[in-house]
C-alpha cells in the first residue's frame, strides 16, 4: 500500500494490517501514512534495479507484488477500489516504476502478479504491461490459473 491514490485523509477504512503488522501499528494516522510511503519509496528503488537487471537477459518478466501497483488493478468486489480503499489497496510508486521501465523496453513484456484486495481481475496497463490480481477468500487458499487468464 502506498497511501497516494484515493483519499487517505477522509477514508474510514481500518485494515487488520494496522493491528497485525507491527510496522503499521500506531494510532497516529499521519505517522502511519509516513511509514507506508517510506516503505514504498524503499521498495521502488530496489524494484527499479531488479526489473532493469532482469530485462538485460530476459524478454518477459513475472513480477510478484503483494499490493496491486495501479488503481485499475486494485479490484474489490468486482470493481476497481474506490477512494476510501485505494490508499490501502494500491501502490502508485511501484506502478510508476513499472510504467517507466516498460516504456524503456517496448519489446519486452512485464506481467505483474499481485493480490491483497481479495478481488480478482486482469488489467492491461500498457501493451507490454499486464497486472493479474488474484482473488482470495479467508480460509480457502486457491491457485490462480494464469494460463487461462493472462
Ligand atoms: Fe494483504
Amino acid at each position: 500500500m502506498g497511501g497516494r491514490l484515493g483519499n487517505y485523509e477522509d477514508s474510514p477504512v481500518e485494515l487488520n494490517d494496522f493491528y497485525l503488522i507491527e510496522d503499521l501499528t500506531t494510532a497516529d494516522r499521519a505517522e502511519r501514512l509516513e511509514r507506508i510511503q517510506s516503505f514504498a519509496a524503499e521498495a521502488v528503488d530496489r524494484l527499479r534495479h531488479v526489473v532493469r537487471s532482469g530485462l538485460e537477459t530476459h524478454t518477459h518478466l513475472l513480477i510478484l507484488t503483494h499490493i496491486p501497483p495501479f488503481k485499475g488493478a486494485a479490484w474489490h468486489e468486482g470493481e476497481p477500489s474506490n477512494d476510501d480503499w485505494l490508499p490501502f489497496f494500491s501502490c502508485e510508486a511501484v506502478g510508476g516504476v513499472l510504467t517507466e521501465v516498460a516504456g524503456e523496453h517496448p519489446s519486452a513484456n512485464l506481467t505483474v502478479l499481485c493480490g491483497h484486495t481479495h478481488g480478482e481481475g486482469v488489467r492491461e496497463v500498457l501493451p507490454n504491461l499486464t497486472v493479474v490480481t488474484g482473488g482470495a477468500v479467508y480460509g480457502r487458499p486457491a491457485i490462480v490459473d494464469l494460463i487461462n487468464i493472462a
